[in-house]
């Protein structure tokens, strides 16, 4: 087995966090940079770390992606990375009407700077790194496929995104840097994010207070657990693309669960689960939020065998018990 270390970026985040579990317990050697920052709770961010932190073959570097010198300083001390897996970014449709700039510095220039170290590295192997389902924007046709066109974002958040998958284009066809980008369909599971849904509604449940749902609960997502998400990801990485009739070694895959569905199904579930009726505020659509997402994930499942297995009456439950443990909330 190959025992160079893999750079997980983000790895204190959510889906960092699950994908460097995983290769520390295929045991494969993991360096996970993140900056801790407060977009959500810290606390949370170091809590995923201590878990990593049982595993000798795991080291954490704090620094900010976009530091060109700090990055720089990475690669020397702990590298060369041949492959890595990009996942540190300013997440959130949301948010990124209130700071755009964090957005344009984490995921735009941080993504450059990772670019950049992965093409000075001698016999570099792959670059897999987080798009997001937002690049559809306000696409009609579903599922969402990649062949969809994705020209007209609706949210900074999703711009940052596209830019990166342009950029990383741009990146393979000059420099041969084999690169995957993977569009995210909204991830939930144990150690979620408190700024997503799941999180939000569970939370707001046990401290009885109402949760906000948009667009009078008039919305579709394909919710994706993060075990299956893992697998994915770790399956494109093992599969780098390669210059083919002069087109670069690039590609954006979708990685969902191939189902839509309805918001107010997995709120029934959330309630069935915690034994406790939400309730419900009804709110309007939010400025780029999009009522439905769907994924046609056929491009991942040929390439890697890719097959979600875990319905949200499975996920959710999973999700549940971990919150419930980790905030220690007694049974209802
Ligand atoms: N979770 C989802 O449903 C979802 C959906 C679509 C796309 N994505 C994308 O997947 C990736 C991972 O998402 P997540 O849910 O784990 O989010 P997350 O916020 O939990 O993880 C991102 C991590 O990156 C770190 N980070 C942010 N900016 C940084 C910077 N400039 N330098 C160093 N570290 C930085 C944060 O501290 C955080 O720990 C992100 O790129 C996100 O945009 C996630």
């Amino acid at each position: 087995m190959d025992n160079s270390p893999v750079l997980i970026t983000g790895a204190a985040g959510f889906i960092g966090f699950h994908t460097a579990l995983r290769l520390l317990q295929a045991g494969r050697k993991v360096v996970g940079v993140d900056n801790l920052n407060d977009y959500y709770d810290p606390e949370l961010k170091r809590a995923r770390l201590q878990q990593l932190d049982n595993f000798n073959d795991f080291e954490f570097v704090k620094a900010d992606i976009e530091d060109k010198a700090a990055m720089e300083k990475m690669w020397a001390e702990q590298g060369p990375f041949k492959e890595v897996v990009h996942l540190a970014a300013q997440a959130g449709v949301r948010y990124s009407l209130e700071n755009p700039y964090s957005y344009i510095q984490s995921n735009c220039m941080g993504h450059v700077t990772i670019m950049e170290m992965c093409r000075h590295t001698e016999g570099f192997k792959h670059l897999v790194y987080a798009s997001s389902s937002s690049v559809y924007g306000g696409n009609k046709k579903l599922p969402y496929s990649t062949e969809d066109s994705v020209d007209k974002p609706i949210s900074l958040y999703a711009a940052t995104k596209r830019a990166d998958e342009l950029m990383s284009h741009t990146y393979s066809h000059l420099f041969d840097l084999p690169q995957t980008g993977l569009r995210f369909f909204t991830v939930y599971g144990p150690w979620g994010r408190p700024d997503m849904a799941l999180f939000i509604f569970t939370k707001n449940i046990c401290d009885g207070k109402p949760i906000p749902v948009f667009n009078n609960g008039e919305m579709k997502r394909d919710f994706t657990y993060i075990d299956d998400i893992v697998t994915g990801v770790l399956g494109a990485l093992e599969n780098p693309p390669v210059r083919e009739d002069h087109q670069a070694p690039w590609r954006v895959l979708n990685i969902g669960n191939n189902r839509s569905e309805k918001l107010m199904d997995y709120v029934q579930i959330i309630e069935s689960e915690l034994g406790q009726k939400a309730e419900i505020d009804f709110k309007p659509m939010q400025p780029g939020d999009v009522p439905e997402t769907y994924a046609d994930i056929s491009a991942i499942q040929d390439l890697t065998g890719y097959t979600p297995t875990t319905t949200i009456k499975e996920g959710i439950p999973k999700f549940i018990e971990w919150y419930k443990d980790y905030y220690k909330i007694k049974a209802a």
